[in-house]
């Protein structure tokens, strides 16, 4: 059987194009096991899966759970509101008393870029990084990515237009890395304050007017305003930005086309996307979604494949 060319999965940037079929491949098995009236398998009833979530999710931990449950795994959940970090407690601490406890597995969401990535140099356990502040969320990317190819039979080619705040999102930076490693063409498009100045060097079109971004795109990618991130103001208001970059059913019916709509969740309804468009026959917004346990199955079973393999 084939493996996985890394042991963690950090990021899409050190995954190769292999990497992303076979777990696109796997995803696809995965996929039908839950679909049918018993939705569990058990493919990994020898390991045990900590959640470890130092930042607020509602999608992301749901499906690791449901995934790793699936997968018939033992779970622990950890969240950092009413745990001893709030005593002061390292995160290196935090992680090697809970590997401690005979865990195979971390799954973690930090509010800093590059935790993971340090973590894994200091644990043996895999770690799949479930989102580090504005730097990457891979997950979240295969997820989008093999929605796309669910809804479109291919990605090669394909436009795919990431719109919203590029600045803050890690979605953005992995999405980006995903799908010109399979072959997309990608633009990114928002306000020019809410773009990294190195955004030119990712080798995606730039577009500051929504509407041509959406007339070039077969699948618009729509993010959220991260104002949690945003210490400063990039923009007037909500209300100006929704003004000129927020999404409605009008503007789609203007296209000679039909596009795609995605969001990663959580929507800011009526800000960046109107509810007319969220919940059209457009958005694949629920197919991501559900899409995103199978991906999340396919990630822990092949990483867990390849330590055994090891
Ligand atoms: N898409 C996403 O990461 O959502 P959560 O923050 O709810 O996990």
């Amino acid at each position: 059987m084939a493996n996985l060319s890394v042991n963690h999965l950090l990021g899409i940037k050190n995954l190769t194009e292999q990497d992303l079929q076979l777990i696109f491949e796997t995803a696809d098995n995965f996929k039908e096991v839950i679909n049918r009236p018993i939705k569990k398998v058990p493919s990994l009833r020898d390991i045990t899966i900590a959640n470890v979530f130092f930042e607020n999710s509602t999608r992301t931990k749901l499906s690791f759970e449901l995934a790793e449950k699936r997968l018939s795994a033992d779970v622990i959940n950890f969240s950092s509101s009413g745990s001893s970090v709030k005593k002061g407690e390292t995160l290196l601490d935090t992680v090697n008393n809970i590997l401690a406890m005979k865990v195979d597995m971390i799954v973690m969401r930090h509010s800093s870029p590059g935790a993971p990535h340090f973590l894994s140099k200091h644990i043996k356990a895999n770690i799949v990084n479930a989102g580090d502040g504005t730097h990457e969320h891979p997950t979240q990317a295969l997820l989008d990515t093999f929605s796309i190819r669910s809804k479109h039979k291919k990605i090669e080619g394909l436009k795919v237009a990431i719109i919203g705040d590029i600045l803050h999102s890690r979605v953005a930076l992995s999405n980006i890395f995903a799908l010109k490693k399979l072959g997309a063409q990608v633009m990114v498009c928002g306000p020019n304050t809410l773009l990294p100045k190195y955004i030119h060097t990712l080798g995606v079109k730039v577009e500051l007017d929504v509407l041509k971004a959406l007339q070039w795109c077969d699948v618009a990618n729509v993010l959220r305003i991260q104002l949690e991130r945003q210490h400063i103001k990039y923009f007037p208001s909500i209300r100006e930005y929704s003004l000129y970059y927020g999404i409605n059913k009008s503007m789609l019916d203007k296209l000679d086309k039909q596009i795609t709509i995605m969001h990663p969740g959580p929507i800011n309804r009526g800000v960046e996307l109107n509810s007319d468009v969220a919940d059209s026959d457009h958005s694949i917004i629920l197919e991501q979604v559900e899409n995103g346990v199978a991906i999340r199955m396919a990630v822990l079973y092949l990483l867990a494949s390849s330590k055994r393999a090891a």
